[in-house]
């Protein structure tokens, strides 16, 4: 069995995905979220690209105790200096240098020729491997790069000290079997080659991410770039969960392993998913709510009488428990406490104490509470660290197809109780622009979005905001069994956010 390297770019590449943006908090959850996960390496960010990500990219490089953390540079020593400042705190720090090496990004973007090209490529090489011993190389745009030309960088990069060189399908244009091809020509005219790992990186646009890169394995390709939920830059990059479960079921044909711990991938899918705020449709591949779900009676019937007539994969063994009824209102701390533990959450004993408080308030509202009620219970908790500088006291709302809309809200801040009505488009709007009203917080809402925790009549709703104030973006979250509650909620946690910062 050949080892394949995990590289994931989730908190790089996949939080370039429009409207992903994550704060620092969110990132390391998720950070520590891909190292339970056993990824070999986290790309945690661009650190030249904003002061947020370098401090987001330096606390990840702390906290971070086994995988690598790599971050990503342009072939400029401005951005090699912060990639390393950001990295320096790692067990294991990795530098990414890219330069695009296709003749339509030389040309156009770059607007240098080749020679001058492998020569920056080579001094950014060469300069951050005295900073760092472990350099990764992608010549952007490799799978549109002329192909002796991409021989001779790769060539170049790897003699003057790169460990790993990436082959980025960077607008996803290859399909599988020319991309194939490219990684088995570097094998066969890269005379060093067998010095560097080969990596590859692909980008979704044709729908071909995933099958691309297990081409690409199935050539000599050794790493393989990748994010949670295949997020990324436009149609996203190479989804982790296919490609590992992928090499895992068809392990006959690609003779390869990974260090992934599969059955942390449903979790570590839904905590990208709330963190980012990126639904997951239910047919994705994995991780969808219906990857596991059979409706034909004929394939029901098919499962009960033998499982592998049409299941390849057994749900738990991606950890996607289906809905498993864990605890009701009788329950213990103590019983709840291990169930966190089972969950993979290593809560404090005052966060304990509060999320059971919650646990028992919505075990009074709820009949059956599964493991997604108190992962989302959880998460609030970790997340609402920001004090309720404004808290909900009550709120009253009518709407209606005939009447307009209206809400009026009670808030609690400093022991002191306000009050606003207002009208609106819907009862959410009314509610926003009372709340508006009183904290005269002024904002843009950018996305709202309402999510199911768990299915049935009394499921709690989790409902997300993004809203833009002053300039920058802000998200909250929060569910309940009551819509309109989560909506303000959510609200109110992103206000917070705001009124604390300040
Ligand atoms: O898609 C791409 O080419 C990239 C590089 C920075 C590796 O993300
Ligand atoms: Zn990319």
């Amino acid at each position: 069995m050949e080892k394949i390297i995990i590289f994931d770019t989730t908190l790089r590449d996949g939080e370039q995905a429009p409207g992903a943006s994550l704060n620092q908090k969110e990132k390391l959850d998720i950070a520590f979220a891909l190292e339970r996960l056993g990824v070999d390496v986290i790309e945690a960010g661009f650190p030249i690209s904003s002061p947020g990500d370098f401090a987001a990219v330096s606390l990840v490089a702390k906290e971070i105790k086994k995988s690598a953390v790599c971050a990503l540079a342009r072939a400029i020593p401005k951005d090699i200096d912060s990639a390393f400042q950001a990295t320096k705190k790692a067990r294991q720090a990795r530098i990414h240098v890219f330069l695009a090496t296709s003749k339509i990004h030389m040309r156009y973007k770059l607007k240098k020729a080749e020679d001058e090209i492998l020569r920056l490529a080579v001094k950014a090489v060469k300069y951050a491997r005295n900073l760092c011993g472990d350099i990764e190389f992608s010549p952007e745009d490799a799978s549109r790069t002329e192909r002796e030309f991409l021989f001779r960088v790769v060539e170049a990069v790897i003699t003057a000290g790169a460990r790993t060189v990436n082959i980025p399908d960077t607008v996803g244009y290859s399909e599988p079997f020319e991309y194939g091809n490219v990684i088995k020509s570097l094998k066969e005219n890269v005379p060093n080659i067998s010095r560097a790992v080969i990596s590859v990186h692909c980008h979704n646009d044709l729908g071909l991410a995933v099958a691309n890169s297990l081409a690409a394995v199935q050539n000599g390709a050794r790493q393989v770039e990748c994010t949670i939920n295949g997020i990324g830059e436009r149609a996203g990059n190479a989804s982790m969960e296919e490609i590992v479960m992928g090499l895992v079921v068809r392990r006959d044909r690609f003779k390869a392993k990974t260090s992934i711990n599969a059955r942390e991938i449903y979790k570590t899918s839904r905590l990208v998913s709330k963190l980012t705020g990126f639904v997951i449709a239910p047919n994705k591949a994995i991780v969808g709510l219906n990857a596991f779900r059979h409706e034909s009676g004929i394939h029901q019937d098919g499962v009960l009488k033998k499982r592998a007539t049409y299941e390849i994969i057994r749900a738990e063994d991606v950890g996607f428990k289906v809905e498993s009824l864990v605890l009701g209102k009788h329950s213990g701390r103590h019983a709840f406490k291990e169930r966190l533990l089972k969950l993979g959450y290593k809560p404090n004993d005052h966060e304990i104490d509060e999320v059971f408080k919650k646990f028992k308030a919505l075990a009074d509202k709820k009949k059956q509470v599964f493991d997604d009620d108190i992962m989302a219970l959880i998460q609030e908790e970790i997340e609402g660290k920001v004090p309720e500088v404004w808290r909900l006291n009550t709120f009253v709302i009518s709407s209606g197809n005939r009447i307009q809309p209206s809400a009026r809200i009670r808030l609690v801040f400093r022991g002191k109780i306000f009050e606003n009505t207002a009208s609106g488009d819907g009862p959410v709007d009314a509610c926003y622009k009372a709340i508006e009203g009183i904290t005269r917080v002024k904002c843009q809402l950018l996305d709202y979005s309402l999510q199911s925790v768990t299915r049935g009549e009394d499921a709690q709703g989790e409902a997300s905001v993004r809203l833009r104030c002053n300039g920058k973006e802000i998200s909250g979250r929060a569910s309940s069994t009551d819509i309109i509650e989560a909506s303000i909620r959510a609200y109110l946690q992103a206000i917070n956010k705001i009124v604390f910062a300040k």
